[in-house]
C-alpha cells in the first residue's frame, strides 16, 4: 500500500509555471512579487499593512527588536509551542516567562498569563496553535485594564506610545483563522504568519508581519521603518536602487536581512489565490472526516476546532489517546509508521529541551503541555490528501492504539 505522507506542499504547474516567469523576468530577489503579496495577505487579514519576510521567526524577532525589547524585560510565551516562539526573546536578551495552555485548544491560559504579568513584562507572545485562535477577547481586556496598564514600566519611545503591554502573535500556524466572525489577524497588535513548507500557505520558507496596531501608530510610517530594517537599515532596498540615479543609498542602522525573494513570493501568490475558497475548505473536510470516523472510539480526545467565538485554519489535528504513558504513545507512532501512515508530534514542551531546562524551566510548571506532549498524535493534513486515504490513516491509528491499550 501507498504511504500517506505527513505533510507534502503542494506543488502544481500553476506553482512551476509562476516561479519559471519570476526566473525568467530578470527579477528573483525582492520586488513587485513579494509587494504584490503583500497586498493579497492584507486583504485575507484584513489589516492596514503587511510586510513579507523571510520566515516566521524573523518577522517576530523584527517586533521584538521594533518594540525595542532587551536584558531585563520580560515576555510571555507559551511553554507549549515550537522554539521559535521563545528564541526570539533570549536573542534580545530578554527573558521568556513561560506559562501554561489550555487543556480544550492548546491556547494560552490567559489566566496564568494574569499571575505572570509583572511591571518587566513588555510583550506577550500567544500562539494560535494548530491554527485556532487565542482567547483574544479576555488577552486583550486583561492588557488594556488600568490594573495591568497602571503597572506597565515602559522604556522605549515605542512602548510609551503603546502604553500597555504589547500583544505580537505568533500566528506561524493561523493565516485565514476568525475570531468574532473576523480575521484573527484583525485582534493583536501585531500577528506574524509563517509561510514554512509545512504549514498551510508556504512559499518554500517566509513569513509576513501583519500590523494593526491603534490608531496612534502610522501603519504606513511603520511599514517603512521595517522594511529598512529588513535590509541591513539600508534607506532603499534593491528594487528602488535599480536604475540612473538611484544607486546611492545610506546605512541608518544596523539592521538585519530579513527580506522575502521574489522567487519564493511567485509561489505564495499561487498559494493565496487559491486559499479560502479551496485550501481551507478541504482541509476542513479532513478535520470533520477525521473528527467523524475518531468520536466512536472512547480512547479519542477530539480537538475543538470551531466554536461559535472561534474558528481555526485547519493546521494541526492533535488527537490525544486518553490514559496512556509516553512509552504506549511512543510504541503506537512507531507503530502506526511500520503501517505506512506518517504522522507527528506537536509539541515537546518547551521546559522538556536541553536549552530551557539548562536555564532552569521545570515542565512540571506546565502540567497540560506536559500532559498534551506525552498523549498526543498529529495526523496528516494535507492538500491532496484523499477521503479514502483518511479513513486508511483512521484505520492503523485504531489497529495501533487498540494493540497497545
Ligand atoms: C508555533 C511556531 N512558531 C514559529 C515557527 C517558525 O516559523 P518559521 O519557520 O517561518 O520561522 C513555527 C514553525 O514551525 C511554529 O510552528
Amino acid at each position: 500500500m501507498k504511504k500517506i505522507p505527513f505533510s507534502p506542499p503542494k506543488m502544481d504547474k500553476a506553482i512551476v509555471d509562476e516561479v519559471v516567469a519570476t526566473l525568467n523576468s530578470g527579477w528573483i530577489t525582492t520586488g513587485p512579487r513579494t509587494k504584490a503579496l503583500e497586498k493579497e495577505v492584507e486583504k485575507l487579514a484584513q489589516v492596514p499593512r503587511v510586510l513579507c519576510v523571510n520566515s516566521c521567526t524573523g518577522g517576530l524577532e523584527l517586533m521584538m527588536r521594533w518594540l525595542g525589547i532587551q536584558a531585563g524585560d520580560e515576555v510571555i510565551v507559551p511553554a507549549f509551542t515550537y522554539c521559535a516562539t521563545a528564541n526570539v526573546v533570549l536573542h534580545c536578551g530578554a527573558t521568556p516567562v513561560m506559562v501554561d495552555v489550555k487543556s480544550d485548544d492548546f491556547t494560552i491560559d490567559i489566566e496564568a498569563v494574569k499571575n505572570a504579568i509583572t511591571p518587566k513584562t513588555k510583550a506577550i507572545v500567544p500562539v494560535d496553535l494548530g491554527g485556532m485562535p487565542v482567547d483574544y477577547s479576555q488577552l486583550l481586556s486583561l492588557v488594556k485594564s488600568d490594573k495591568i496598564k497602571n503597572q506597565f514600566q515602559p522604556r522605549t519611545d515605542i512602548q510609551k506610545q503603546l502604553n500597555r503591554i504589547a500583544v505580537i502573535t505568533d500566528a506561524a500556524h493561523s493565516i485565514g483563522a476568525s475570531y468574532l466572525g473576523q480575521p484573527a489577524a484583525k485582534q493583536a497588535d501585531v500577528t506574524v504568519f509563517s509561510f514554512h513548507a509545512v504549514k498551510n500557505l508556504t512559499t518554500a520558507e517566509g513569513g509576513a508581519i501583519c500590523l494593526n496596531l491603534p490608531d496612534t501608530f502610522d501603519a504606513d510610517e511603520i511599514y517603512t521603518k521595517l522594511n529598512t530594517k529588513t535590509v541591513h537599515g539600508q534607506s532603499k532596498d534593491a528594487l528602488a536602487k535599480f536604475g540612473k540615479n538611484s544607486w546611492e543609498y545610506d546605512v541608518v542602522e544596523a539592521g538585519y536581512k530579513f527580506n522575502m525573494p521574489d522567487v519564493l513570493a511567485a509561489i505564495g501568490l499561487v498559494e493565496i489565490k487559491r486559499y479560502q475558497e479551496e485550501t481551507l475548505t478541504k482541509r476542513k473536510v479532513i478535520f470533520d472526516l477525521y473528527t467523524q470516523l475518531l468520536s466512536k472510539y472512547d480512547w479519542a480526545e477530539l480537538p475543538i476546532y470551531e466554536t461559535e467565538e472561534k474558528v481555526s485554519s485547519y493546521h494541526l489535528y492533535l488527537l490525544r489517546i486518553k490514559n496512556i504513558s509516553l512509552e504506549q504513545r511512543n510504541a503506537i507512532i512507531n507503530r502506526i509508521f511500520d503501517a505506512g501512515v506518517s504522522v507527528n508530534v506537536h509539541y515537546k514542551p518547551l521546559p522538556e529541551l536541553t536549552l530551557y531546562k539548562s536555564m532552569g524551566y521545570k515542565s512540571e510548571n506546565y502540567p497540560v503541555s506536559l500532559d498534551t506532549f506525552q498523549r498526543v498524535i498529529t495526523l496528516p493534513v494535507f492538500y491532496d490528501l484523499e477521503k479514502e486515504q483518511v479513513e486508511r490513516v483512521v484505520e492503523v491509528i485504531v489497529e495501533a492504539v487498540e494493540h497497545y491499550l
